[in-house]
């Protein structure tokens, strides 16, 4: 079904083919003002619920916290999206060095301040060209890495001793107002995910299906370069149905960011056989469903930070 598909109509996959990079291998969504409008209120949600740009229990703001001796932490933030994340931290620490580096150009959503730069490269083949960091940031991102042990390994190398890798990624299901998967697969919202999860599945395997393995593939691979590996879950509400302040303003933003996928994961769904009228009826739903908040779902993140051995 899916070759027919593509084989009658080569413009999909033309446009597949620009969703997923000229590799035909990493993007999810086009890398363009819209997705990077997307990323950068998710980032904003995300913020929001850490209080703050990483968790507190992550080590990373005593390590980027300023020095008696100067010394100016090095980040990389791996897959930077739009950028905003390396714009929040070289904000927030005007001290440190931040690089952003990603596949695509980056359309900053701000100007980026003096102490924070962009450059474009593969976190697969890339990593080594930049020197040595102190923090290593990839949030959202591995579903654009083929080889999870060689990345981490990298990563480890490029870390000084004592540095930390964070690595934050969605848990790829949807959460009821209970924090319980959807059991069944309702129309609309959770029915869309779910047949995105599964195309995804199907063009990215079989790494995709490592994801929800991160945390033992970080700490089983070669030589365990870790001291420590240790990480936390949070959810985002999408949609303000949460009565605090902050946690209405970061369901609003994510309301606002999931509002732009239904029609952004189409191309993808159509090159695997669905229709452009169950799409359609989908993402009207779905839109309704976000719109009218008849529908109440959280997105659950997991996150992982490795702390660098202090000796080689
Ligand atoms: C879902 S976005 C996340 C962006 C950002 N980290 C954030 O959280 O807002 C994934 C980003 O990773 C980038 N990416 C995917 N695979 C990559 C790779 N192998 N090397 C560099 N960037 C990559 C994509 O181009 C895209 O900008």
């Amino acid at each position: 079904m899916e070759a027919t598909n593509e084989e009658q109509n080569p413009a999909l996959r033309e446009l597949y083919g620009r969703m997923v990079n000229n590799t035909s291998e990493a993007y999810m969504l086009p890398a363009d003002l819209i997705e990077h409008s997307r990323l950068d209120m998710q980032h904003e949600a995300i913020c929001i619920v850490l209080d703050g740009p990483f968790p507190r229990e992550s080590g990373v703001h005593k390590i980027l916290s300023p020095r008696a001796d100067g010394y100016r932490p090095r980040v990389l933030d791996v897959g930077t999206g739009a950028g905003s994340w390396a714009i929040a931290i070289a904000k927030a620490y005007p001290h440190v060095e931040v690089l952003g580096l990603d596949l695509a150009p980056v359309n900053a959503g701000s100007s980026p301040p003096d102490n924070c730069h962009f450059e474009k490269g593969d976190a697969g083949t890339d990593l080594g060209r930049f020197g040595r960091f102190d923090v290593v940031h990839a949030r959202a991102v591995l579903q654009g890495i083929k080889d999870f042990a060689a990345f981490f390994k990298n990563v480890s190398d490029i870390l000084n001793p004592g540095g930390i890798f964070l690595t934050i990624e969605p848990v790829m299901e949807l959460f009821n107002e209970a924090k319980e998967p959807f059991g069944i697969q309702e129309e609309g919202q959770p029915k869309l995910f779910k047949a995105y999860v599964e195309a995804t599945m199907v063009e990215k395997k079989p790494w995709f299906a490592e994801l929800p393995n991160v945390r033992f593939l970080l700490d089983n691979i070669p030589g365990r370069p870790w001291e420590a590996v240790e990480g936390n879950i949070f959810y985002l509400p999408v949609g303000p149905f949460l009565p605090d302040p902050p946690h209405r303003v970061a369901g609003e933003l994510m309301r606002q960011a999931c509002m732009r996928m239904p029609k952004g994961v189409q191309p993808l769904l159509l090159l695997h056989g669905y229709n452009q009228e169950d799409l359609d009826r989908w993402a009207a739903l779905a839109e309704a469903q976000m719109k009218n908040m008849t529908v109440k779902f959280y997105m659950k993140w997991d996150s992982l930070w490795a702390i660098n051995k202090s000796s080689e």
